[in-house]
């Protein structure tokens, strides 16, 4: 298993989403990484505490860009739906963690990378073309 690697077919087109899409790989790959090497309770809850602030705070700039720039309303709320789902899961995740740190292994990464890239490919894909016509930023 190795870290997860941005490459041009993940880009949206969207200078600001991509930045944060590849802070979001990188906050994964950390993850990946304080696991590999059985980093101490403190570095892994912090680890993933930015992860789930960080992915918070992601969903809510997507989001709005897209409500800002006039997404139709059922794509939107189908969107957010899914960005309430891992946020919900990675809480669950932590929630785990904090009753006993042995449940955190390497799923949470294989959960995260997968769901990340799917999600870049799939999902944020189908605004991609409705963004750069938009000539959101
Ligand atoms: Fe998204």
């Amino acid at each position: 298993m190795h870290e997860i690697e941005w490459h041009d077919s993940h880009s949206v087109g969207v200078p600001s989403i991509d930045e944060q899409h590849k802070r979001l790989m990188a906050l994964t790959n950390r993850l990946f990484l304080a696991i590999m090497d059985e980093a101490g309770e403190t570095v892994l809850e912090g680890v993933l505490n930015d992860l789930a602030d960080y992915a918070v705070y992601h969903f809510t700039h997507e989001e709005e860009l897209l409500r800002t720039h006039g997404y139709p309303e059922d794509l939107l709320t189908e969107h957010r739906a899914e960005h309430k789902a891992l946020t919900d899961e990675v809480h669950r995740y932590i929630a785990r963690y904090r009753e006993d740190p042995a449940n955190l292994d390497l799923s949470v990464y294989v959960f995260l990378r997968d769901w990340t890239t799917e999600h870049m490919s799939r999902s944020d894909s189908r605004y991609s073309e409705f963004l750069i016509a938009h000539h959101a930023e």
